[in-house]
């Protein structure tokens, strides 16, 4: 499986000029919010990773992350020229991916939680058509909705109803098998002239090959695509690290865990930020 991250200029609902001035770069609390959705092929093991930007954002990401080998990862950058859909995201990655099964992860989306890990690794082993998550929300006319039945079995997915039919909205975080590049292909812009990855999942619910896990309260997902949402996600994180000492999403103690990078390299790249709490948060993972 390998990962693709899109941190386009998809939805302007935070500020204006959002191709130029990527918000997947501004922090959230205290590191830039894209280490929050690239914490989460870290976690799985996947290592080679694909960061779709706009041709102005790309820069930065390149300069922020570089090919990725600090974190013992494969960090690939693609462009996406216009805002025209997260399902465009399966296209322009389709070289990259090259035949295999695909993690798509929104740049502004943030998962936190005690069991995440092993609810995203028992997702990915059993992984037919497409698999992706449901989480309780009070306002799901602002995302893609899903409904079910008695028993828990899909009903329908619809995109930013008016109505919504339940307040189980999907998360910005999509497991695929490779036939999701042929669906992307076929699917048709909708009327705000994107490629919905919503139609990508109606068309594995159609084939009878679409799994919704329900996430619980036990996981935080969190959206920063307003003001407001950026500034919670903030507070949600300051709260959590300066309350248990750890970090979230620390991508260089993922990195470390993992055995992705030895505790030498980790030390160097806790030296290299030491003027900084998250530098000292490295250097006492390794003191610990
Ligand atoms: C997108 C998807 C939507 C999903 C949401 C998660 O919305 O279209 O289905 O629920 O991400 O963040 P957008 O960010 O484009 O408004």
């Amino acid at each position: 499986m390998k990962a693709i991250i899109l941190a386009g200029g998809q939805g302007t609902r935070l500020y204006p000029m959002t191709t130029v001035i990527s918000k997947q770069l501004l922090p959230v609390y205290d590191k830039p919010m894209i280490y929050y959705p690239l914490s989460i092929p870290l976690l799985m093991g996947l290592r080679d990773i694909l960061l779709i930007s706009t041709p102005q954002a790309l820069p930065m990401y390149r300069q922020l992350l570089g090919d990725g080998s600090q974190l013992g990862v494969n960090i690939c950058y693609a462009v996406q020229e216009e805002p025209r859909g997260l399902a465009q995201s399966l296209l322009i990655g389709e070289r990259f991916i090259d035949g295999d099964q695909i993690c798509l992860i929104l740049g502004d989306n943030i998962f936190y939680g005690h069991s995440l890990t092993s609810v995203l690794t028992d997702t990915w082993s059993g992984l037919e058509g497409a698999s992706i998550f449901g989480y309780p929300v009070k306002d799901p006319q602002a995302y893609g909705v899903v409904e079910f039945d008695r028993e828990n079995r899909v009903l329908s997915l619809e995109e930013k109803p008016k109505k919504p039919k339940s307040n189980y909205a999907v998360p910005g975080l999509y497991f695929y098998e490779n036939s999701a590049i042929q669906i992307a292909r076929q699917i048709q812009p909708s009327p705000r002239g994107e490629l919905e990855i919503t139609a990508v999942n109606q068309e594995y619910l159609r084939r009878n090959r679409l799994k919704v896990t329900l996430l619980g309260r036990g996981i935080a997902w969190l959206d920063t695509g307003t003001p407001e949402g950026m500034l919670k996600a903030s507070e949600y994180v300051e709260a959590v690290q300066s309350r248990q000492g750890f970090y979230i999403s620390c991508i260089e103690e993922i990195a470390w865990r993992r055995g992705f990078i030895t505790s030498e390299q980790l030390e160097r790249i806790g030296q290299a930020a030491k003027s900084t709490d998250y530098g000292k948060y490295i250097l006492s993972l390794i003191g610990g």
